[in-house]
């Protein structure tokens, strides 16, 4: 057995007791699914993180939450998390990642939150929207957005060793993507399009299983900087330039010092080797099952709890016991 290294201490895996915490905002906003009602959904969701993630022994900043502070009173960005006492680590959290997915009870809503040391996370700043390219372990090296998707699927086959038409590309459904995901059937791959939610679309891009193989298109900032730091633990990788949408957006992302033509890694999105990150499922999906409720008291939950410097990739299954919860923290969970 190889002695601990002095200089690098065993430390805590945070993951695991982040996961309380993705925990808790499904169960709260598990509530919602179906019932038409997104921006309740949402707030359940973050009313659930924000409880939670105060008890947790770290001094977090919001790199990524939910907004400036005048417009989100709870994990708005630049909020301090956490008990205070060290490691001092920058946090991104999308307390529901498909808040119309949940309102509609469709598959795929997750509760998601990444951390990583102080100073590691990309501040988006005000550009809302970003193209992203993301895949498995063996297709990252083929990511790039200056050479023709069609062609990029063409080497994805031939680098897995299938044909073109075995190749599904998963993309956020918006007119903005006609002209790309027409590039990609006219060169005869199948394009899998999804209402919303392209944290876990990366994710499946990046699953061994391979049901797809690609994630392309252009979706929310906030979701890539998140999607980077799950990619860095989970494996597999992706690219994304910032793609302002209209003229303000531009010179905000002008006016703010943002060079948009820059294509950034996940490493750049997210530096360093010591990210951490939990996501729980609030309705089925691909990666993860949703929140269900068993007899009068239980809530059964699923969850992707993952580290980067030690790339171990665990799914907890969880069983809750609802009245015993609300005895403890005092407010309704789930
Ligand atoms: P929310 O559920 O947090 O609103 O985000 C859902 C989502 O689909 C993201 O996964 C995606 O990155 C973004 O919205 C796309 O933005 P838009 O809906 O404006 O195209």
């Amino acid at each position: 057995m190889t002695a601990p290294r002095e200089d690098m201490p065993p430390d805590r895996n945070l993951a695991l007791e982040l996961v309380r915490v993705t925990e808790a905002a499904a169960l709260q906003a598990a509530r919602y699914v179906g019932m038409g009602d997104k921006e309740a959904a949402d707030q359940a969701a973050v009313d659930g993180m924000h409880a939670v993630l105060h008890t947790i022994h770290m001094d977090g900043v919001v790199v990524i939450g939910e907004g400036e502070k005048d417009e989100a009173p709870m994990l708005a960005n630049g909020e301090i998390v956490g008990d205070g006492t060290p490691p001092h680590v920058d946090i991104a959290v999308d307390p529901l990642d498909g808040t119309r997915l949940t309102a509609q009870g469709r598959p795929n809503a997750v509760a998601v939150i990444a951390l990583s040391e102080r100073g590691t996370m990309w501040d988006p700043g005000p550009v809302f929207y970003m193209e992203k390219m993301a895949a498995g372990d063996g297709l990252v090296d083929l990511l790039d957005f200056d050479r023709p998707l069609g062609k990029t699927v063409e080497l994805i086959a031939e680098r897995r060793g299938v044909e073109v038409r075995d190749v599904m590309v998963v993309v956020l459904d918006r007119p903005r993507h006609e002209e790309g995901i027409k590039a990609i059937r006219d060169a005869g791959a199948r394009v899998r399009l999804i209402t919303d939610g392209d944290v876990a679309g990366a994710l499946m891009a990046a699953a061994p299983d391979r049901s797809v193989d690609l994630l392309w298109g252009i979706g929310g900032t906030p979701e890539g900087v998140i999607t980077a730091a799950a990619l860095k633990c989970y494996g597999g990788g992706m690219i994304g330039r910032l793609r302002p949408q209209g003229d303000e957006e531009r010179q905000k992302a002008a006016a703010a010092g943002y060079d948009v033509d820059k294509v950034m890694t996940h490493d750049d999105l997210v530096k360093g080797e010591n990210c951490f990150f939990s996501a729980t499922g609030v309705t089925d999906g691909d990666m993860l099952a949703g929140v269900h409720y068993e007899g009068t008291r239980g809530a059964t939950t699923e969850s992707l709890v993952m580290r980067s410097r030690s790339g171990t990739v665990r799914r907890i299954a969880s069983r809750h016991d609802r009245t015993k919860l609300r005895e403890l923290t005092g407010y309704r969970l789930g």
